[in-house]
């Protein structure tokens, strides 16, 4: 059987060593050393790594060795011959120390080695370094420690946040492999898949004018698969997308992407819904509630303004379009009473804010399309409208006002905010507004809180665009089985997709597929892709359908962003390797960066500025 060549380390995994006896080895085999081996105490060992800090106190010299698994103290004393060597050693040279081992002094509790340090016998400098663009301990800017990721990922947080994913990953992967599904790779250079970003291309040197895209995911690789009599299928894929990025979006990210034939909602989310509650227990020691709550989405949307809704903080919106359509504030009215309108409430409980954070506030729901932040603090219940602070209470008389404390169960000393305007512009402002009175009041459980968005939409009206668009992809099947009642009642049509979320993040996302080529030709002329057009794109699709496709489904869950809330870090860049600035950048290499102009001709490409 292979094994991977021994490789050096302070701390190694608890795996009892095989093999020839250390001193049959190479110089980069050595006794195991850990913490609480002190048995090795009184034993020569040889170890590689970091100089994380040295310091020549005159009389001794001390070097906190780091390797991946952690610092180790080496001690070089006065007389022995490598006093003068450990002397030399700098921040982050990297070196191979052998010494023995003995029992320290004073113990330090704050190091997994704290009980033990080596006395150098012998130290080799592999390779000096240079001053350092920044010290480990400080705590760099993004863009510098982007710049120079190599030293970035030397620092224990991050290779800890590394580990972390690669520990997800592994635990994924076996039982996925245990479970019968088998790990496909689908193309990288392939054809344009649309799942709403723009995508990134390849120009073809071969066909000049022609064009590879880079996948936004597997999607239609993976329903192939299905057709092709695969039966399960997973993949851990890098997808591309071209899309504005923010903390929890990067342009190339990976999925674990998998396809299931001859299901139906339940069997997918069953088998994933328990895949990742194993994950996280054995991966994070935590145990997910289960079963996962379900919301529809148009619950989601109504509670927490949200399709991604943070279960771990106890505050709702509540509607009061009843208790305001006849009240004095146009605002209010207006919206109340328009067929696509909607006014809501939100209590922020014992808020007790100044003018300027609520003004702070509104700026804030301004982002996300507020025209305004109309609120009222209840100062003394028992005073009725006396004991109101707010600047509409001149609009409402005593019965509306009455009627909203009471609609949102407001006592002395709470705020209660009011958003009206159109109904998505509505959700989408007091949802944010309802996340940040949750982080700001401290009322964020500490909690893992997983649920079910089910019951999407199957098309969203872009007025702007006057056609409809897919929410989930143009794959995804319609709830309505019957092609004509899905075109006469398109606008009411749920999906058969569904998302995972976990602590207000969309971990996962999926559908039962559309399998019948009649039913995927009429969502693509009801998203007003034509016939034409339908064919170009997807005719080998269309085409696949014609032949037996059986009924399947599947999803994809954000590998990122799962490892990103295991790694209890906000950023998604925290736990990839390499990742890309929020302007798309890569700032370690440079890329993207110009191209040679004979290159360029042999693609076929010409620049505009
Ligand atoms: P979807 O587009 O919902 O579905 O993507 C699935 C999951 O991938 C993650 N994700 C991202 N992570 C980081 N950066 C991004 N830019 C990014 N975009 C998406 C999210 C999301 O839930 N083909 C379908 C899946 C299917 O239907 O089976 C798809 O890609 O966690
Ligand atoms: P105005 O009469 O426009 O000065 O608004 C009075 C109050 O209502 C102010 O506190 C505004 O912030 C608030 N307001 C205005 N438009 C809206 C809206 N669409 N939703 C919620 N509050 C609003």
């Amino acid at each position: 059987m292979l094994r991977p060549p021994p490789r050096p380390t302070i701390f190694a995994p608890d795996i009892p060593t095989r093999g020839p006896p250390p001193a049959a080895r190479s110089t980069h085999a050595y006794p195991l050393l850990r913490s609480h081996r002190r048995d090795l105490i009184g034993q020569s060992v040889t170890l590689c790594g970091w100089a994380d800090v040295a310091r020549n106190l005159g009389g001794v010299c001390f070097i906190d060795l780091r390797d991946h698994e952690g610092i180790v103290q080496v001690v070089a004393e006065p007389g022995q011959a490598v006093f003068a060597r450990a002397a030399e050693v700098g921040y982050e040279d990297c070196v191979r120390i052998t010494g023995t081992v003995r029992a320290r002094h004073s113990v330090n509790d704050k190091l997994r080695s704290g009980q033990v340090e080596i006395v150098a016998e012998a130290i080799e400098i592999l390779n000096k370094a240079d001053k350092l663009p920044f010290y480990a301990h400080e705590n760099p800017g993004e863009d510098i420690r982007l710049k120079y990721r190599y030293l970035d990922i030397r620092r224990p947080q991050m290779q800890a946040m590394l580990r972390k994913r690669s520990a997800l990953v592994r635990a994924l992967r076996q039982q996925l492999d245990a479970a019968g599904f088998q790990d496909i790779e689908t193309p990288i250079l392939t054809k344009a898949t649309p799942e709403g970003a723009r995508d990134y291309l390849v120009p073809s040197r071969v066909h000049g004018g022609e064009f590879f895209a880079l996948p936004q995911s597997p999607q239609l690789f993976k329903q192939l698969l299905m057709m092709a009599g695969m039966d399960r299928y997973y993949q851990i894929a890098r997808c591309f997308r071209d899309e504005d990025l923010r903390a929890d979006r990067q342009p190339e990210f990976t999925q674990l992407d998998m396809e299931f034939a001859f299901v139906e909602e339940r069997d997918v989310q069953d088998f994933v819904e328990d895949m990742i509650t194993r994950v996280f227990r054995d991966v994070q020691g935590v145990e997910l509630p289960t079963p996962f709550p379900r919301l529809s989405y148009a619950e989601a949307m109504r509670r927490f303004g949200s399709d991604k809704p943070d279960l771990r903080i106890d505050l709702e919106l509540v509607d009061i379009a009843d208790q305001v359509k006849a009240c004095g504030f146009k605002v209010f009215t207006d919206w109340a009473t328009h067929a696509d309108g909607r006014v809501v409430a939100l209590r922020a409980p014992e808020a007790g804010f100044s003018r300027k954070q609520i003004d702070d506030y509104a700026a804030h729901c301004a982002k996300y399309g507020a025209k305004g932040l109309a609120w009222l603090r209840v100062d003394d219940l028992a005073k009725g409208r006396e004991g109101i602070n707010s600047p509409i209470a001149k609009f409402l008389d005593d019965a509306t006002l009455d009627a909203i404390v009471a609609a949102v169960g407001a006592g002395n000393g709470d705020i209660v905010f009011f958003g009206a305007g159109p109904y998505k512009t509505v959700c989408d402002f007091m949802g944010a507004l309802r996340l940040k009175l949750g982080r700001d009041l401290g009322r964020v459980s500490n909690t893992w809180a997983p649920l079910w968005v089910t019951d999407f939409p199957m098309f969203e009206y872009d007025e702007e665009a006057a056609r409809y668009v897919a929410l989930h992809h143009p794959f995804t099947a319609p709830s309505i089985d019957d092609v004509a009642d899905l075109r006469a009642n398109a606008r009411l049509a749920l999906s058969r997709g569904y998302d995972m979320v976990l602590n207000g993040n969309e971990i996962g996302g999926g559908s039962i597929r559309i399998h019948r080529p009649d039913m995927q030709a009429a969502v693509f002329e009801l998203l007003g892709i034509g016939a034409e057009e339908a064919q170009a794109k997807f005719g080998f699709l269309l085409e696949a359908l014609r032949y037996g496709a059986p009924p399947h489904g599947g999803i994809a869950f954000g590998i990122d962003r799962i490892a990103a809330l295991m790694a209890g870090t906000e950023s998604i860049r925290d736990v990839i390797a390499f990742p890309k600035t929020a302007s798309a950048q890569c700032l370690l290499t440079d890329a993207p960066s110009p191209i040679a102009e004979a290159q360029l001709k042999e693609l076929h490409v010409r620049t505009i500025d």
